[in-house]
Order: structure tokens, then C-alpha cells, then sequence
């Protein structure tokens, strides 16, 4: 690990949140947000004892917090509670029953709106299902799905009856989704026939035919009908999920269940090793994801309320699913891509549905900035008053943009820092009382003791960098790694005794606020200066002619790394000799000769996983010349052959 992380981008705009926004907000002042933090600071677990008051409790807990065996927290013990109950149940005997809660499009264009009764019902059915199929409490089953209303329902059936799931992405291989049913040792799959992708079918039936052949644990798989697709049933392995459905009744009490009791495994990629089963658990998940959704979306009642995420990542089960329905909230879905059947598409939702609240990745945006103005000026996005991000840093650039091409400059925007591991939101702006500026993800969530630390562990001096850190326990943190407890401790705390490490870098500037510098494998050595990548790719993402960039460091003999930045140029732009001398100069006009970049490739697309993140590790191949290793999770192949072809030209 690197000593001393030195940071070099400044950023001078700030936008307080409009006497509009702020005067309706949930956190209405400056003042106020200050008062809540204090308290928390002085009794966090009073704190969130107040909010898990807001959710329903079959029986309530005896201590807020188990910390006696850390790393290992107990939240709410002894309390007894149900998620999807908090879910459904809860608003069914309210105005809400029949208020919508999915909204969701399908990518060829069809429309279904479940209510909260409907998807009661619905939910409660496939409890049955999962029950007749000899699912019994935690029980793990694997959800290999399109984003479609029966994922959702599917979610909280297992949470209803105390069965675990473990969502697996659609966009990952038979291989992937093998690996991942034998670690958690699954009992059942749920699938479809098939996802819609850019016009295409996804074949996920056949993906888990080719999976299941080497997975001991599996005794059966639902198959809800999408696409119409065809198919193999097997015969007394393989259900139809509408069969099923029609043999159940529609009732399904949900179950009583320990604070603690899992809830759901994700898996995540770490730097080495084989992925890990981030295992979370019912009370204290449910009390983050409902209270960050609630205070950093500024939740109404009247919002209809967009998060673009796939369920197969975490972004999805929190804030497509569990954080908005326990909220009560109206929450859109869409099956498919942004860009189908044109780059429209987003902002055709947003206005048809008249969506109050946006919450996408940077790397959609940049998407966007890279296919022109012209599309969402297409469309009539004054239904918005908020716009989140989440993923990775934000370009102040790409920030800029998102303010003012789809905010209109009227929303604040919420750049959310968080982790598969942290289960909600931790930094970030509560929008009606903290000040933003483009770039940063501000300051800690109310109860979240956040900090950047040198290696020694000790804080570090305002500007300049470290590592981010959290040294209290909160409700919904990760509990384990599924099956393998000595990872969990060895990866997240052993870094720096009694704090949770992140692997992220980050700086506070004075404000406070902090700058996340990504992932310190990320960071670069330049003649013994650190460089987080982001700032240099922030750097020139700012230029105009420039989409995306992605730097990376290359080995290099006098100055131990040099800085090589693959370029992504907008529309119309030509990657000539002279723009790239150009892109040169102005890095070292924003950050400084330091972190001039001694290469720049021009690429039409950069490979990046099927989440999103770039694949710097290909990337640092690319650049080295070396052989390429693993390429199982890169979204499209065709980009790196491209990559490589260009390098024997030059
Ligand atoms: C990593 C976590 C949490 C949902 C999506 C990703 C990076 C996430 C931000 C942000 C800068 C961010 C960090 C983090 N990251 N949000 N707002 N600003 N970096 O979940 O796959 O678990 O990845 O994503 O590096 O550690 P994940």
C-alpha cells in the first residue's frame, strides 16, 4: 500500500441547495443537518434506534448494538422483523395500496404498473411457490433475471418466507453464474426464458441449463416466460412460473424473523482471489437503505422516483427495490438499454412517467455527453428535481453537464459514495441542507463516522490524501463474507485496527468535504509522486473535444510509472497527432507537468466490465504490451481486439 496519496485537483464552484428545494426538504438547513449530525456523533446508536422506530417490528430489540465480537456486529438483537412486510403490509392498510409501486418498461416498449396490493399479491404467491418447491428459511436461491417486475417479486417473496437470495447479473456467463450458486450452495434458481437486450434476446434459460449441470446443491428452477423464446423444460427439474403461480393461493403471512436473520448475498469482484459473497443481513439493511433513501433522494410522497441500476448489482436491491418500497415510494423500472431503440430513450421514460427523481452512473453519463444535446432536448425533463450518481467519481466536466443539459440547472445533484459492502449510502450531500460541488461526494451521512487516514491510521491534514476509512460499526454494513469469515477480517479490518478500510483513497478538503480518489490499486507513482487517475482523467475529460478517458500507470524506468491515458473523443472529433500534443499540454495546464501523460491512445470505446467500471487491468496490459490475462467479466470483446489492433499500427 502506498504512504501518502497526493492529491492536485481543485475545484472552486459550489451550488447551495435553491430556497425552493430547501424549504420543502426532509433536512431543510444547514442548521439543522448540523444538529442531526452532533446528535448522532454523540449517541450514534441512539440515532438509528430513532430511525429503525420508523419501520415495523414484530417484537422490538433489546441492544441497538452487539459490538462485543468485532468485527463481527449484531444490530437490533433480539428484535424480530420482516422486510418485505415493511415493504407491502405496511402501506396496504394506508393510501398507499393502491398507489403505484413499479412502474416498469420493458425495452421492446410494453408498459405493466403494479400497485402496492397487486405486487402484495403477486409476492405473496411466489412465497408459496418458493414453499411448495421446498424452499425453507435460509434456504439460499440464485435469481438469474431481466430486469422485470418478477425479479422484484421474486426478492421479496425470499425475504417474506426468510429464504436468501443471491442475485446473479443476466449480463454474466453460465460459468460466472455456476461459481456463484455453488459458493452460496443454492437450492433453487429462478430465471426466465430469456432478457431483452438491444433488440436482442439475452439466452438465460440456456446459461442456466449450462450452468446447472455442475451444481450439486440444486434441486429445481422456476422459469418465468419474457421473451418467448425457445426453450428446454426438463421434466421434473424445470417449473413454469405461471403454472405455478395459478396452483397457490395468495396467502403467505410473512415470517417473523431475527434482526439478524441473512437476508441476501451479493457477489462482488475484489483485487485477487475468487469473488466474494458480501453477505448482509435483515434489521440493520433495512434501516440504512430505508433512511438514505428517504434523506438523500429527499423522498415525497407524490415522486415518482427513477434509479437506472440493474437489480444484479447492489445499487438495485437498495434503491430500485428495498429502499424505495419500504419508503412507499413509486419506483421505476426499465429492462433495457439507454440507447434502445435511440439515445433518447432515458429521457422518453422521464417524461412519459414524469419522473421527479434520476439516479444513474457517471459512466451513463459520460455516455450520454458522448452521443450530443440533441437527444434529450428531445424531451420534456422539467418533471425533474433531483439527480443523483453513483459507481465511481464523477468528472466535474461530466457533473457540469448533468446539471445543466438534463438538471436544467435548477436540480442539486447527490453524488453517493458507497459500496456492495456498505449496503447504503455513506457519503454524500443531503440535498436541501448541503452545498454541492461538481466532483465530490461532500460529506459523511448523518451517523457515519467517515474519515481519511494516513497509513499509520492517523487523520490526515485538510487537501491531502489517504485512505477512506470508517471507524464505527452502522446498521447496514456488510456482515460477512459468506463462508469465509477470516477474509472478511483480513480484507476490511486489518488494514487499520478497529476501522473498517475501504480501498478506496480520498482527501477532505477544508470544507470537510470528501474528494474519493477511486481504488488505491488505482493510484499511480510518478517520480515518487502519487496520482489518483481519476484527477487526470477528470483533467481531460474537461477538454472539449474529449467523451471518456481512462489513465493508467506503465511501467516506466526513470520515473517508476508514466501516465498513459486512453482517449474516447466525443462525436466529429478526429484523434489527429495535434490534439493529442494538445490533450498533453492542457493535462499539464490543469494538474501540472506531473501528471502530463507520456502516452495518449485514441479509442472508440474502453473495455469496461458489464457494470461499468473500466478494465484498468486490461488497460495496464494493453499499454505494457503484454499478453492479456482473465477476460470473463469484459462487457464487449470487440473493443480490446480493436485496442490491440491499433497497437500494431503504431
Ligand atoms: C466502489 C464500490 C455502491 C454502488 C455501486 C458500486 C466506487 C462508488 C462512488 C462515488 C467515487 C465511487 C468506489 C467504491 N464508488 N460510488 N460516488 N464516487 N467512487 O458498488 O461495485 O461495490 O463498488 O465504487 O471505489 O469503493 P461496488
Amino acid at each position: 500500500m502506498a504512504d501518502h496519496i497526493e492529491s492536485v485537483l481543485t475545484e472552486k464552484r459550489s451550488f447551495p441547495p435553491s430556497d425552493e428545494f430547501a424549504s420543502r426538504a426532509h433536512i431543510r438547513s444547514r442548521a439543522e443537518y448540523d444538529a442531526l449530525v452532533s446528535r448522532a456523533r454523540e449517541n450514534p446508536e441512539a440515532h438509528w434506534e430513532a430511525i429503525a422506530r420508523e419501520l415495523h417490528w414484530f417484537k422490538p430489540w433489546s441492544q441497538a448494538l452487539d459490538w462485543s465480537n468485532p468485527p463481527f456486529a449484531k444490530w437490533f438483537t433480539g428484535a424480530t422483523t420482516n422486510l418485505s412486510y415493511n415493504c407491502l403490509d405496511r402501506h396496504l392498510t394506508t393510501h398507499r395500496k393502491n398507489k403505484a409501486a413499479l412502474i416498469w418498461e420493458g425495452e421492446p416498449g410494453d408498459i405493466r404498473i403494479l400497485t402496492y396490493q397487486m405486487l402484495y399479491q403477486e409476492v405473496c404467491k411466489f412465497g408459496n411457490v418458493l414453499k411448495k418447491l421446498g424452499v425453507e428459511r435460509g434456504d439460499r436461491v440464485a435469481l438469474y433475471m431481466p430486469l422485470v417486475p418478477e425479479l422484484a417479486i421474486a426478492m421479496l417473496a425470499c425475504a417474506r418466507i426468510g429464504a436468501v437470495h443471491t442475485i446473479v447479473f443476466g449480463g454474466f456467463s453460465a460459468e460466472a453464474l455456476r461459481d456463484r450458486i455453488n459458493d452460496a450452495k443454492a437450492k433453487l434458481v429462478v430465471t426466465a426464458d430469456g432478457g431483452w437486450r438491444r433488440g436482442q434476446v439475452v439466452p438465460l434459460k440456456a446459461n442456466v441449463d449450462a450452468a446447472i449441470e455442475n451444481t450439486p446443491t440444486i434441486t429445481g428452477v422456476v422459469v418465468y416466460r419474457r421473451c418467448g423464446n425457445s426453450i428446454v423444460m426438463k421434466a421434473g427439474r424445470d417449473h413454469d412460473w405461471g403454472e405455478m403461480m395459478a396452483a397457490v393461493d395468495a396467502r403467505c403471512p410473512a415470517e417473523e424473523l431475527d434482526s439478524e436473520h441473512p437476508l441476501f448475498i451479493l457477489y462482488t469482484s475484489g483485487t485477487t482471489g475468487k469473488p466474494k459473497g458480501v453477505l448482509h443481513t435483515t434489521g440493520g439493511y433495512m434501516t440504512g437503505a430505508y433512511i438514505t433513501t428517504k434523506w438523500v433522494f429527499d423522498l415525497r410522497e407524490e415522486d415518482t422516483y427513477w434509479c437506472t441500476a440493474d437489480i444484479g448489482w447492489v445499487t438495485g436491491h437498495s434503491y430500485v427495490v428495498y429502499g424505495p418500497l419500504a419508503n412507499g415510494a413509486a419506483s421505476v423500472m426499465y429492462e433495457g438499454a439507454p440507447n434502445h431503440p435511440d439515445p433518447g430513450r432515458f429521457w422518453q421514460i422521464i417524461e412519459r412517467h414524469g419522473v421527479n427523481i434520476f439516479y444513474t452512473a457517471p459512466t451513463a453519463i459520460r455516455a450520454f455527453i458522448k452521443w450530443g444535446e440533441q437527444w434529450p432536448a428531445k424531451s420534456d425533463l422539467k418533471s425533474l428535481r433531483l439527480l443523483g450518481t453513483v459507481g465511481e467519481p464523477i468528472n466535474p466536466e461530466a457533473w457540469m453537464w448533468y446539471r445543466e443539459v438534463i438538471g436544467g440547472g435548477r436540480c442539486p445533484i447527490v453524488d453517493t459514495w458507497w459500496q456492495t459492502e456498505t449496503g447504503a449510502i455513506m457519503i454524500t450531500p443531503i440535498p436541501g441542507a448541503v452545498p454541492t460541488k461538481p466532483g465530490t461526494a461532500t460529506l459523511p451521512f448523518p451517523g457515519i463516522d467517515a474519515e481519511v487516514v494516513d497509513k499509520q491510521g492517523k487523520p490526515v491534514p485538510p487537501n491531502s490524501g489517504g485512505y477512506l476509512v470508517v471507524r464505527k460499526p452502522w446498521p447496514s454494513m456488510m456482515r460477512t463474507i459468506f463462508g469465509d469469515d477470516e477474509r472478511y477480517k483480513r480484507q476490511y479490518w486489518s488494514e487499520f485496527p478497529g476501522c473498517y478500510f475501504t480501498g478506496d483513497g480520498a482527501r477532505r478538503d477544508s470544507d470537510g468535504y470528501f474528494w474519493i480518489m477511486g481504488r488505491v490499486d488505482d493510484v499511480i507513482n510518478v517520480a515518487g509522486h502519487r496520482l489518483g487517475t481519476m484527477e487526470i482523467e477528470s483533467a481531460l475529460v474537461s477538454h472539449p473535444a474529449v467523451a471518456e478517458a481512462a489513465v493508467i500507470g506503465k511501467p516506466d524506468d526513470l520515473k517508476g510509472e508514466s501516465v498513459f491515458a486512453f482517449v474516447t473523443l466525443k462525436q466529429g472529433q478526429e484523434g489527429t497527432p495535434a490534439l493529442r500534443d494538445e490533450l498533453k499540454a492542457w493535462v499539464v495546464k490543469e494538474i501540472g507537468a506531473i501528471a502530463r501523460p507520456d502516452d495518449i491512445r485514441f479509442a472508440d470505446l474502453l473495455p469496461k466490465t458489464r457494470s461499468g467500471k473500466i478494465m484498468r487491468r486490461l488497460l495496464r496490459e494493453i499499454a505494457s504490451g503484454k499478453a492479456t490475462g482473465d477476460t470473463t467479466t469484459l462487457e464487449d470483446r470487440s473493443v480490446l481486439e480493436k485496442l490491440r489492433a491499433q497497437e500494431e499500427e503504431e
